[in-house]
């Protein structure tokens, strides 16, 4: 590294720690250098907003205090917990990392960010994070509001998703972290990613970083960092069936990728007409001969959309189908449903409310 970017490093580090001391966020998941409790406030903040995260967390705190009551719970009731949050890919290799944490290391946590990526649903930005916070061990946590802050200050010009960026933009981001308070570097980096250098048009009249950014002296932080243009989303029509049978409604587990192990209702992707929802009945009362529209509803996860018709129909008989639960209105309240479920859990509820008419 040259002597210009480390003596640049040194003002940067000096000016923002500063900045951070007087002007960080007030979240509950600060204040605590618990490892427990900043892997647990890391994994939720992987894909939900900060704003959202505090309630879930101290919810999920009360009912799991630490490492030794997370490990000792049924996968149903982490699901449960984590219910409103989504991707709960995160839930589940959350359970598994408890797991192994009380069964291979005693309950201790692995003390650096190598030993803390090898747990399940910990990637590299996740382990620096857990590891500059809770251990201020000295690595940066490289996610998009890192790459993007430091792509301005350095004047990164280049594509950040060609195959060397990375690895440049990480050694930058090595070469601002602190010898000690490396955990308060990392937040304050995405503090001021979040408030000031915004991704659209950052706001550099309030930037503790002024002197220091080479984007700015060039005149175009907003043009950074350069980024290909992402596939938009697949959009996939969606049937979902209600099936009604004497105050219940059937719930299936996905064994999909997407959602896989949660609780959905049938569900046919990849066509949203009533001729698919009628198939789906028919599986569970082949006698069946039409299904009602209900209510639309469209779901946005990562690089797919779900376009759903949701509709009902009352069968003959609760006949066994595999892995399948007929649920009563407290079992539906009960079972930790994924957000994408919402519209069509309303829907039924109101059917089961309706009643025998
Ligand atoms: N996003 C991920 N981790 C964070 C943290 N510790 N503070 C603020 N935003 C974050
Ligand atoms: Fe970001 Fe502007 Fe600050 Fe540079 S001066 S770091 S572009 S907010």
């Amino acid at each position: 590294m040259s002597a210009d970017v480390t003596g640049r490093a040194d003002e940067i580090i000096r000016k923002l720690l500063g900045w951070y001391d007087r002007e960080q966020r007030a979240f509950s998941f600060r204040g605590t250098r618990d490892p427990y409790r900043v892997w647990l406030s890391e994994i939720m903040l992987q894909q939900t907003r900060t704003e959202t995260v505090g309630p879930y967390y101290e919810r999920f705190l009360d009912q799991f205090p630490d490492v030794f009551s997370l490990a000792a719970a049924q996968e149903e009731q982490v699901l449960k917990a984590w219910q409103g949050l989504g991707y709960y890919t995160r839930a589940r290799n959350l359970h598994k990392a408890a797991r192994i944490i009380v069964q291979e290391h005693g309950g201790r946590f692995p003390g650096d960010a190598r030993g803390l990526g090898k747990l399940p649903g910990i990637g590299p930005y996740t382990a620096a994070a857990i590891a500059s916070i809770a251990y201020d061990e000295p690595v940066p946590a490289m996610d998009g509001n890192l790459n993007r802050v430091i792509s301005r200050l350095y004047h990164f010009t280049h594509e950040i998703t060609a195959p060397d960026a990375a690895r440049t933009l990480r050694s930058l981001g090595q070469g601002l972290m602190p010898p000690a308070r490396a955990g308060d570097m990392n937040q304050a980096l995405m503090d001021l990613g979040a408030t000031i250098c915004l991704p659209g048009t950052p706001d550099c009249g309030r930037c503790p970083l002024q002197a220091e950014c080479l984007a700015l002296a060039q005149g175009d932080p907003a043009a950074l960092p350069r980024i290909r243009a992402r596939k938009p989303p697949v959009q996939v029509p969606v049937a979902v069936v209600l099936l009604e049978c004497g105050g219940r409604v059937l719930l299936t587990r996905r064994r999909e990728a997407l959602l896989k192990g949660m609780y959905v209702f049938p569900l046919r992707e990849g066509d949203d007409g009533p001729e698919a929802a009628l198939a789906l009945a028919q599986r569970a009362d082949p006698g069946q001969t039409f299904v009602r529209e209900e209510t639309a509803a469209r779901h946005v996860f990562t690089h797919r959309v779900w376009n759903m018709r949701v509709y009902s129909a009352r069968v003959a008989s609760r006949a066994a189908l595999t892995g399948g639960v007929w649920a009563d209105m407290e079992t539906l309240k009960r079972l930790p449903l994924p957000v994408a479920m919402n519209a069509a859990r309303q829907a039924a509820e109101r059917l089961l409310l309706a009643g025998g008419d």
